[in-house]
């Protein structure tokens, strides 16, 4: 906002010079400047990024400072309170500010979609390449988000690559945050030389791609719940029983630090079906001190620390964040309408009904993010993909994966027993998320 600024303390000084001057031509400079400064504004928020309710933003604090008129201040307070504008990094253009991207539905694309095949794309896990392990059809990775009030910009590799040039993008989270990771990186290789690319697994918690020739990363770091927890070994972690350390947010968060761009994801793993048990002291401490709260309020303690974390540590004129909400699942078919007993195995379809929303703890947790974010100031871009995945029923791995135990002799007379309805199969839905992450940092 440097123009209306500068430009502002120019007027000041045409007000002084008025005040020596009649009363009629004081008005009449007054009247002139407060429509210039209003143009002003206009002027340079055509050129800076619009937030929409859903990106909660710092106000821009150079009115505060500037020696405007109370009155003045005060009116562009108002202006600007209700749009909460300002310049975001790597902004390039802004979406209709009446469009909510993540309102809108499926439509069927069997051009544009899928946007890579999976067999060209290395690096996607065997949990998630479910065309290699048989899956029969391929009609999940057919089709494209149509927000309702506007188009999806294009996903442009070129663009986004040339933005990372000598950056460090960071997803921080769970399994299903590091699917959206492989995502990012097959929208992105085929624009790379082989020798031009290389994925370090650094040690277990931290995955690193490396972009040679663009001195860049995207990067992987496991966290399930962003605090410490007895589940921080990517590849030992218990399953029951979990505990999390309260403030413990730096302990993940000192190797976060120096990222340009931050994905964050936090969900599944707060919703086990036993006491959540949130650990006072040190993991170190002979007796621990546990308190057990609702799963509600033990979220809320991790987004709390997430914000805390992001005011403290992320300079919002240089980066941006983002915060990915609930994955949802397809455990139970009666949610959908469908048989008693079956989940999402076997399914080929999407849900249809536009209210779907499935269970009810997503809600309250939806609940808890609302108001958190809302009291925060700190610059976290929401990406609402909850509702528009909740109608993906068909997205889901199912038994398509390479399965790490051998299959006994029931789980195979009865596949949906073993079926994963909780990871989503790449190329699939995740692109679509990377394609709305795309939106929002280049078109907020
Ligand atoms: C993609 O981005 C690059 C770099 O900004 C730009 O030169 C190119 O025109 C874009 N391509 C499309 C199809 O918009
Ligand atoms: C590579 O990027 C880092 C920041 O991530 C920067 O500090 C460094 O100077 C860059 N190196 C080169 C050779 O451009
Ligand atoms: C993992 O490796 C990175 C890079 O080598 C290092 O900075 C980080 O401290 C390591 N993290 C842990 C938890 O050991
Ligand atoms: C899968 O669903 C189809 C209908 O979409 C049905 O005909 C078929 O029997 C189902 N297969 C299994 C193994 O449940
Ligand atoms: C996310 O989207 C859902 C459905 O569109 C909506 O009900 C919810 O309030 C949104 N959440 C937030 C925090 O904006």
């Amino acid at each position: 906002m440097k123009a209306p600024l500068t430009s502002s303390m120019a007027m000041n000084q045409m007000v002084r010079k008025a005040r020596i001057s009649t009363p009629f031509i004081f008005t009449l400079l007054a009247f002139i400047i407060f429509v210039v400064i209003l143009y002003g504004q206009d002027f340079a928020c055509t050129f800076s990024s619009f937030d929409d309710h859903q990106h909660l933003q710092t106000l821009d604090n150079s009115f505060h400072n500037s020696k405007l008129h109370p009155s003045f201040v005060e009116r562009k307070e108002k202006k600007n309170k209700g749009k909460r504008k300002k310049r975001l990094p790597f902004a390039v253009g802004k979406t209709a500010e009446d469009c909510d991207i993540f309102d809108g539905e499926w439509v069927k694309d069997t051009v544009d979609k899928p946007m890579y095949e999976e067999w060209e794309c290395p690096y996607i896990q065997p949990q998630l390449t479910c065309q290699e392990h048989g899956r029969p059809d391929r009609g999940y990775q057919n089709w494209r988000w149509q927000p309702r009030r506007c188009d999806l910009p294009k996903f442009n590799a070129t663009l986004m690559l040339e933005t990372l040039r000598g950056k460090r993008m960071l997803f921080v989270g769970d399994s299903l945050n590091r699917g959206q990771y492989i995502s990012m990186i097959c929208l992105l290789h085929r624009l790379v030389p082989e020798e031009g690319k290389v994925m370090e697994n650094s040690n277990s918690s931290l995955t690193v791609f490396r972009l040679k020739d663009y001195n860049a990363t995207i990067e992987f770091y496991w966290a399930p719940f962003l605090l410490e927890s007895n589940s921080d070994d990517a590849v030992v972690h218990r399953i029951q029983d979990r505990i999390v350390r309260k403030g413990s947010i730096d302990t993940h968060g000192k190797h976060w630090k120096g990222a340009d761009i931050v994905v964050f994801n936090t969900y599944l793993w707060w919703m086990t079906g036993l006491q959540f048990k949130i650990l006072k002291g040190s993991f170190k401490d002979e007796v621990l001190e546990i308190e057990e709260p609702s799963t509600e309020d033990a979220y809320r303690l991790g987004m709390k620390s997430m914000l805390k974390w992001v005011e403290r540590n992320m300079d919002p004129k240089k980066t941006r964040v983002f915060f990915t909400s609930m994955s949802p699942t397809h455990a139970k078919s009666i949610d959908w309408g469908g048989e008693e007993g079956g989940n999402c195995y076997n399914e080929s379809t999407l849900i249809e009904d536009p209210e779907y929303w499935g269970s009810d703890s997503r809600k309250s947790i939806m609940k808890v993010i609302g108001e958190e974010f809302s009291k925060s100031k700190a610059p976290v871009t929401f990406l609402n993909i909850t509702q528009l995945s909740s109608y993906r029923k068909d997205a889901h791995t199912q038994i398509y994966k390479k399965q790490w135990n051998p299959l006994t002799p029931e789980q195979k007379a009865d596949p949906k027993s073993y079926a994963d309805c909780v990871h989503w199969c790449l190329p699939g839905l995740q692109d679509t998320w990377n394609e709305l992450l795309f939106a929002k940092l280049f078109y907020p």
